[in-house]
């Protein structure tokens, strides 16, 4: 990371790497893999150049660079706080390693017993279906043919009995981009005296929350998918879950006095971040979270609106192409689509090889999801299950996803829109291609592989 780099005028750092393409040459890398994950901010690689010099231990350190330390860590949940707009009286910040921990995290500590209904839903990600399936019983919101459900329809679930404690709910979705309705859903909860807890590792980055005005009560979220790839997640609860009850993982830092028989817990937040904090993570977060707040949505927002009519009129014209999930209403800027006669680790393998576009291909950690978006059977679900288990990964059941974000261009969107014709009109290229030893498609000469960077 150079300062050279830094000091570009870019938003993101990484956004003119070239990659070399099959045929030879190289081709700017065109990202559409940006639900996985994003590359960071210039901002968040700034503020964590600068905090580097004082990097040391938080709470556990007398000098002068620990105090300095421990206070931009604290500091840092003031942030998360306001950029999910939680309220600081009743709300604390912990800072888990991504959504996946924070939920892990939030389902132990709730206190849930095996009789407790939480109500989820079909479209969820695995993070926030598993962990409550390991502490209660699931009651699942199913979708439509186009992937989505009404706020009728989590009305309906949450009103059989027993009424549930939980209702978990993701804030967009990973695969398709469809945002449900957050407002009339959590209203719908709360008045049921149900805890609302929103999985927002793809919302945050594109669409502001105020935990407070729509009533949520747990909020999970990754640095990785919002521009500060440094290890840090927040998971934004209610205080008084946290100040009593064990913690999920136990060690240093996570109590007030140990014996050999007895531990005093220490008060929340610290009870549950055992081990040294990751600061680094947390100044890059906060660091990501300050710098959309301060940006403001207008913008994004009419460029996210862009992004999406240009996604769907691209994928729209493309000969045998296949949208799975709704392809009209407010969306992310995310498509999930397979393409005729080609099995969608191939296509993602062409894309990248041939045309230096990144996308992710499979079920995206949402197999339930997707088994409902490519209407597979019982039958083939379960065949699904039994070949994981010995077959290559690319006959398993899936698609491509292409996602954009804030540094995705029009032309980029373009890019993808030609490619994709090439790859329908081009069948015969398939023998270009083979199977390797991971099960992955990969040029039968080799693949195209970047260069390192001269250092
Ligand atoms: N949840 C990430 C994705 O959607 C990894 O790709």
């Amino acid at each position: 990371m150079g300062n050279a780099q830094l000091s570009r005028e870019s938003p993101l750092i990484g956004e003119d790497v070239h990659v070399p393409v099959l045929g030879g040459g190289q081709r700017r890398y065109v990202d559409l893999d940006t639900a996985a994950t994003s590359s960071a901010s210039v901002r968040v690689a700034l503020a964590v150049q600068e905090f580097l010099p004082w990097y040391s231990s938080v709470h556990r350190g007398a000098g002068a660079k620990s105090q300095y330390a421990s206070a931009r860590y604290e500091e840092a949940r003031a942030s998360l706080l306001a950029f999910v707009g939680a309220d600081p009286a009743t709300h604390v910040v912990l800072f888990p390693r991504n959504t996946t921990e924070a939920l892990n995290t939030l389902a132990f500590r709730l206190d849930l017993q095996p009789d407790d209904v939480v109500v989820t839903t079909a479209v969820e990600h695995h993070a926030n279906l598993l962990p409550w399936r390991r502490h209660a019983r699931l009651r699942v919101v199913d979708v439509d043919a186009r992937g989505t459900f009404t706020p009728d329809d989590v009305v309906a679930a949450l009103d059989q009995r027993p009424t549930p404690r939980v209702l978990a709910l993701t804030g967009a979705s990973n695969v398709t981009g469809w945002l449900p309705d957050l407002v009339a859903i959590a209203a719908a909860a709360r008045a049921r005296g149900v805890v609302v807890v929103v999985d927002a590792a793809q919302l945050a980055p594109h669409r502001p929350i105020d935990m407070t005005a729509v009533g949520v009560d747990a909020l999970a979220l990754s640095g990785h998918k919002m521009y500060a790839p440094f290890g840090a997640g927040a998971l934004v609860a209610p205080r008084r879950l946290f100040d009593r009850g064990e913690p999920m993982l136990v060690g240093g830092g996570a109590v007030k006095a140990v014996s050999f028989d007895d531990v005093v817990w220490a008060d929340a937040p610290d009870r549950d971040e055992a081990g040294s904090p990751n600061v680094l993570g947390a100044v890059a977060l906060a660091a990501a979270a300050d710098e959309l707040r301060a940006g403001g949505w207008t913008r994004l927002l009419a460029h996210e609106r862009a992004l999406v009519g240009a996604l769907d009129a691209e994928l729209a014209g493309v000969p045998g192409l296949h949208r799975h999930g709704p392809d009209s209403g407010d969306r992310l800027p995310v498509a999930a689509f397979t393409l005729d006669g080609v099995p969608h680790a191939l296509l993602a393998a062409r894309l990248s090889a041939e045309f230096g576009i990144g996308v992710r291909n499979g079920c995206f950690c949402a197999h339930p999801y997707m088994s409902r978006l490519l209407s597979l059977t019982d039958e083939q679900v379960a065949q699904f299950h039994r070949d994981v288990r010995t077959t290559d990964r690319h006959l398993l059941p899936g698609a491509v996803r292409a996602s954009a974000n804030r540094a995705t261009t029009l032309a980029d969107v373009a890019a993808l829109g030609e490619a994709l014709h090439a790859i329908a009109g081009t069948p015969e290229l398939v023998g270009r291609y083979r199977i390797d030893e991971h099960g992955q498609y990969v040029p039968r000469d080799g693949s195209p592989t970047p260069a390192a960077p001269a250092c």
